[in-house]
Parts: C-alpha cells; sequence; structure tokens
C-alpha cells in the first residue's frame, strides 16, 4: 500500500461522495470492468475511503456511489490507523469453500438494517491493486464476508435479496422507511 491512496480515517463533515439507498435504481446496474488504473481512478478511490470513513463503514462498491466501475474499497479495523485499506480492482472468486456460515450484515445503501445472510465461509479472490498490479488473496472470517457483499454490489445485488427471513426483512425494512418491492430476493 502506497501512501498515494491513503486517508485519515476520520468523518468528514461533508463527504465527498454521495451513497445511494436501496430503491435507487442506480444500485442495480452491473459495474464495468476497469481498463485504466491511473491518478483518476486512485483519486476516486481516496474519496470513496474519505465516504466510506465518514459514514463508519467497513466496505464501499463503486455503484454504491454511483459509479459503475468494479472497484471496492474494503477497512474492517477502521479504528486501527495503522492498518492500511484493501482496496480491489476487477476481483473475480476463483475458489469458494464448501461451507457456509451464517453473519449479520448491514450496508450503507440500505442504513440501520441488519440482518442474517447466509455465504460461503472462505474464498479466494483475485484483482487488481491500486497500481493495477495482480493480487492473489485467501480470506475467511469477516473478511470473506465483507467481500462477497461488495462484490454483490458490483452485480447489482444488496444484501437484502439474500435475507432467507422474509418476515424479518418485511420488519426492519418498513422501520427504515424502505420498501420491500426494492428488494430482489434470489435466496
Ligand atoms: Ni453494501
Amino acid at each position: 500500500m502506497s501512501s498515494e491512496v491513503l486517508v485519515e480515517k476520520k468523518k468528514l463533515a461533508k463527504p465527498p461522495l454521495n451513497v445511494h439507498f436501496l430503491g435507487d435504481r442506480i444500485l442495480r446496474q452491473p459495474a464495468k470492468r476497469v481498463v485504466h488504473v491511473d491518478a483518476e481512478l486512485r483519486q476516486l478511490i481516496r474519496e470513496m475511503l474519505q465516504t466510506m470513513y465518514s459514514s463508519e463503514g467497513i466496505g464501499l462498491a463503486a455503484p454504491q456511489v454511483g459509479v459503475h466501475k468494479q472497484l471496492l474499497v474494503i477497512d474492517y479495523e477502521i479504528d486501527n490507523p495503522a492498518r492500511p485499506p484493501l482496496i480491489l480492482i476487477n476481483p473475480t472468486i476463483k475458489q469458494v469453500s464448501r461451507d457456509t456460515c451464517v453473519i449479520q450484515e448491514g450496508c450503507l445503501s440500505v442504513p440501520n438494517v441488519f440482518l442474517d445472510v447466509k455465504r460461503p465461509s472462505a474464498i479466494e479472490v483475485q484483482y487488481k491493486d491500486e497500481y493495477g498490479r495482480p493480487q492473489k488473496l485467501s480470506a475467511d472470517d469477516i473478511l470473506a464476508r465483507v467481500i462477497q457483499h461488495e462484490m454483490d454490489h458490483l452485480n447489482g445485488i444488496l444484501f437484502v435479496d439474500r435475507v432467507e427471513n422474509s418476515l424479518m426483512l418485511k420488519q426492519e425494512l418498513a422501520k427504515q422507511g424502505f420498501s420491500t418491492q426494492a428488494v430482489k430476493t434470489i435466496v
């Protein structure tokens, strides 16, 4: 990780980018592969990180800020200033574990809604870093979960689409003023 994309992990009064919410069709559009990993993209990465830290999120996908590029920023240790964030460009999952686990997920595009989702426990992912260098990563636990959640965004899928408990889903969405019609159930 070079300092070029590093930003301070703090809340900004006015984050540089706007996050789109469930119900906004922009979230349902699939993202395109990034062709040029350049200074312009790294500026977008910085702004995505600042926006993510401002909302205390642990991951943000470019489509959530209306940019249809295959780009994710992840940092599940936002309280640890020494830990650099993870930047994934054009990620592809090379392997998934057969065993699954249930973890409660949330999403900056569905604020204040937290629900159980079942996904594979471990994955192997290939991607490019912020300098276009090919990278490979084996992840389990929370990191595997965040990567899978964020990669769904690149295909226009939101975690609420994967919630199996439809009653809880309805209740929690209603509490936050979201319409269940915005959900595209795939389980
Ligand atoms: Ni999300």
